[in-house]
């Protein structure tokens, strides 16, 4: 009975553990941080992950970045969530922001010259900052920070698809967003109507593609691997009446 009692407990414990453990995938690490265009806007048009303006809107809200090829990892790094923070200027604050990489910075400068950079939307930067000290924060350019890779909390929201221009019977390219947990993706898989599970190809960071001979019969569900291998599928996500540049949002999320 006690021995019973001591196992259930050394489990609930060490599944304490690992929900603590989980809130942080690499520990506090070093890079560089920039921001660009707008001050109180989204910097990126994210436009190496295929987000475009969905980067302004929520749950987006301008809180984005885009990364250096450590973090941005050739387009499978977009949808990933960071917590930034700095500590090395008097005008920081020094408590997290939670940002999601939705952009790769060009190539060049201290982008590609250090081993981690986020060139952060002017809104992420001015968040780094004490109250009323965002402008302060912002002159100062180029500064060091502190990341942190953290799951991502899509609060309330399933998995989005958009279809992307350009997507016809037999061509079928989608955004795939929002995605809760790792928030990036390892493989993405289809099945059409009547049809077996088929590979997409990565695109363009987190959009998807897949190129059949045949017309593809609708309704298309979509599995997907995030990038530590778990696997979720969207029954049904795209449905008969499908349109190009149309979001069908699931009933899942992981
Ligand atoms: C940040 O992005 C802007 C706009 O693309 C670019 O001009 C600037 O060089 C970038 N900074 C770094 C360090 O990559």
């Amino acid at each position: 009975m006690a021995s019973s009692f001591f196992v259930a407990f050394a489990a609930l414990a060490s599944s304490c553990l690992l929900l603590l453990h989980s809130r942080s995938v690499s520990g506090w690490l070093d890079s560089g941080a920039t921001w660009y265009y707008l001050r109180e806007g989204a910097g990126t048009d994210g436009g190496a992950c295929g987000y475009q303006g969905d980067v302004e809107k929520p749950p987006f809200s301008s809180i984005v970045t885009a990364a250096g090829p450590s973090i941005f990892k050739d387009g499978k790094g977009c949808g990933a969530c960071y917590q930034v923070k700095c500590t090395g200027n008097a005008a920081c604050f020094g408590r997290p922001v939670t940002v999601v990489v939705t952009d790769e910075c060009p190539g060049g400068g201290p982008c590609l010259a250090e081993a981690a950079h986020f060139n952060l939307s002017g809104k992420t930067f001015g968040a780094m900052a004490k109250p009323g000290q965002a402008d302060n924060l912002r002159d100062a350019g180029n500064i060091r920070i502190q990341y942190d890779r953290v799951p991502c909390k899509w609060r309330g929201l399933d998995i989005a698809f958009r279809v992307k221009a350009g997507s016809n019977p037999n061509y079928l390219a989608v955004l795939i967003d929002q995605e809760s947990g790792d928030g990036d993706l390892s493989a993405v898989e289809l099945q059409h109507r009547g049809g077996s599970w088929a590979p997409m190809q990565e695109f363009l960071g987190a959009v998807w593609k897949y190129s059949s001979g045949s017309t593809l019969q609708a309704p298309i569900s979509i599995r997907l691997t995030s990038s530590s291998g778990k696997k979720l599928v969207a029954s049904n996500v795209i449905p008969s009446s499908w349109q190009a540049d149309r979001t069908y949002r699931s009933i899942v999320n992981y």
